[in-house]
């Protein structure tokens, strides 16, 4: 027998054979890109340690969404920064908030672009936590109750689906209760499923001003050390009446990615949150790697370890370059 039968080289020799043999494909339709909205007119502030990333008006808000749309971005996602921030979170639910009014503005103008909200209280309170704080800590199930009115306001407001990213328990069936009971059974929950305590959530407590004044979020947020709770998280969501799980951060947490992919017979996505996408940019700009090269190679690995959907930053770098 000639040696060696198999020469894995062949299917590599040209650019027409490797993509014929290709096994992940990446396509804008899978992304969705987050947007930071601000109070105002005409306002877009580069977020600094995000770059080519700003802080929104709505109506530069709906200028960006038109340009996203054309690129066959899969979708957005909104976060906003209220005008004032107090300790019930107000600004999170209330019918006339900044993302409330985002969404209107957004879906008048670009009507079939996919709206997705995340439903979060920690950038409209005064600390900075996701949630009611009683004796030094997020209270569970007064929570709940916020999260519940935040993703009831933003069905109302016309979202297409909602995105809790606060990690109490039990708040996708608090969630699916309040909008069916108001006629919203058709507006699906992507739930941030398995969320870490992650240091990677840096620059986008920037962007959202988020960061808490006292202790971290470790008390809501998963460690990092821990697999199987995240598989306990995602089976309780899923229970619950998740539609689409989510695994966030991405890179660091692929083996929870690829365990979701082969568990759950629903759409799973991953969030590249805001420090893996400032690395990149920050090793880019001192010339020590290539970003599209790297951009197009964490995303493309994301994929390939079981998410269909992509929340990332360089949505529409990634889209120009497909
Ligand atoms: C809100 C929320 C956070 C992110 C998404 N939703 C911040 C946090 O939990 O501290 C992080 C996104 C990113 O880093 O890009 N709870």
């Amino acid at each position: 027998m000639p040696f060696p039968i198999h020469r894995p080289r062949r299917l590599r020799r040209t650019e027409a054979i490797r993509s014929l043999v290709r096994e992940t494909r990446l396509s804008p339709e899978g992304f969705i890109y987050p947007l930071f909205l601000v109070p105002g007119e005409g306002k877009r502030k580069e977020i600094g340690s995000m770059p080519g990333n700003n802080q929104l008006s709505i109506d530069e808000a709906v200028k960006e969404c038109e340009e996203i749309a054309k690129l066959g971005i899969g979708g957005v996602i909104l976060f906003g920064i209220p005008e004032v921030k107090d300790d019930e979170a107000s600004g999170a639910y209330h019918d006339h908030g900044i993302v409330q009014e985002g969404i209107r503005a957004i879906k008048r103008a670009v009507p079939d672009l996919l709206v997705i909200t995340d439903v979060c209280n920690c950038e409209y309170t005064s600390h900075g936590h996701c949630g009611k704080i009683i004796e030094g800590d997020v209270d569970n199930d007064t929570t709940l109750e916020w999260l519940a009115d935040s993703a009831l306001s933003h069905a109302r407001a016309g979202a297409d689906m909602v995105a809790p990213s606060d990690m109490m328990d039990g708040r996708v069936a608090a969630i699916r209760e309040a909008l069916d009971g108001e006629g919203f059974e058709k507006i699906p929950i992507m739930s941030y499923a398995a969320k870490y305590a992650s240091g990677f959530y840096g620059p986008f407590r920037e962007a959202a001003e988020s960061a808490p004044t006292f202790g971290d979020r470790r008390s809501y947020q998963m460690d990092p050390a821990n697999g199987r709770e995240a598989m306990l998280e995602m089976t309780l969501d899923f229970e619950e009446g998740a539609d689409i799980l989510m695994v966030k951060p991405a890179l660091a947490y692929l083996d929870i990615i690829a365990a979701a992919r082969q568990s759950f017979d629903v759409p799973i996505a991953a969030y590249q949150v805001s420090g893996e996408f400032s690395m990149i940019m920050a090793a880019a700009r001192n010339g020590w790697i290539d970003k599209d090269r790297v951009m197009m190679e964490t995303l493309t690995s994301i994929q390939r370890a079981g998410a269909s959907i992509i929340l990332t930053y360089f949505a529409k770098d990634a889209a120009r370059l497909l």
